[in-house]
């Protein structure tokens, strides 16, 4: 069946949105938030550590400091945004690069706290208060184009994506009914102190604000799974979808590029 209408409300403009920033403090996040901000919205940015300094004592900046390991802290951020939020954006994320062998048990439980437990808790914290408003809300979820194939080395950062992903998407449907719009962001690699661990050759590598004026431009039309660069996610979709074996050759080679 053809579908003509969008997954969500387009956001068009952004002057005095009221948009909850959680893991904005730098990389990705931060980039959104300074383009959020020159177009007019009204802010709240939260991460374990803030530097505020950066924002030049803007008054339509605010900042709460939360862990979204942390089921208390979330409540009591909720709690203090008294204010109708018409967009709340979880960039908060955690990465360790290589090999399972050559994690620790922190590494692996900080990657899931906070990439699928925490955006996991957070969402659902949020539903009364999303539900309560009267105008639709957006929830947008930031997850990877890691989730589109399982990549050599990337088994435990990708089993969190692929989580958020399957969350996301049966989210969407549930919260629809209730008025709120869920969108999915899909990034390929952007340059960040995340992707600084890495070793290996990254195709396809943008900038945050390249990557900001993605995010920005899908939430525009209305798109729920905001995917990108287009080329290099199409490859990966298109690679997971081979037969096994060749797919399997494919991630072999891979492999042994990065363990050169
Ligand atoms: N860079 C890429 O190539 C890439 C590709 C695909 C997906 N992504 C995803 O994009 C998102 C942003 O990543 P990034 O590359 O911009 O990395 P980043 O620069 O390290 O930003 C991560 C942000 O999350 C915050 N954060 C981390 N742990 C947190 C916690 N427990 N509670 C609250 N905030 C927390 C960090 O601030 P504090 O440390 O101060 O808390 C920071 O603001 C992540 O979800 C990442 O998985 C990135």
């Amino acid at each position: 069946m053809l579908c003509f209408s969008t997954a969500n409300a387009p956001i068009k403009h952004w002057k005095n949105k009221r948009v909850w920033m959680v893991g904005a403090s730098s990389g990705i996040g931060l980039a959104v938030a300074q383009s959020l901000q020159a177009q007019g919205a009204r802010l709240t940015i939260s991460a374990r550590h803030i530097d505020q300094a950066q924002w030049h004592h803007n008054t339509s900046v605010d900042f709460l400091e939360m862990d979204i390991c942390q089921i208390e802290q979330i409540q009591t951020a909720i709690e203090q945004l008294t204010d109708v939020i018409d967009v709340v954006m979880i960039f908060a994320g955690a990465y360790t690069a290589g090999a399972l062998s050559r994690q620790n048990v922190n590494d692996i439980n900080s990657t899931i706290n906070t990439n699928l437990l925490g955006v996991i808790h957070l969402s659902q914290a949020l539903i009364p208060k999303l539900t309560n408003q009267k105008d639709g809300a957006h929830l947008v979820i930031v997850g990877s184009a890691a989730a589109y194939l399982p990549m050599p080395n990337g088994a435990v950062y990708g089993a969190s994506k692929a989580g958020i992903a399957y969350f996301a998407q049966s989210l969407y449907t549930e919260l629809k009914p209730q008025g709120i719009n869920v969108s999915l962001v899909s990034p390929g690699f952007v340059r960040t102190r995340l992707t600084a661990q890495n070793t290996f050759v990254m195709p396809s590598l943008m900038s945050t604000q390249q990557a900001s004026d993605a995010i920005l431009n899908g939430l525009a039309k209305g798109t729920f799974d905001i995917a990108f660069p287009k080329g290099f996610t199409r490859m990966m979709r298109v690679i997971n979808a081979l037969p096994w074996c060749l797919r399997q050759w494919i991630l072999n080679r891979l492999n042994q590029q990065e363990t050169q």
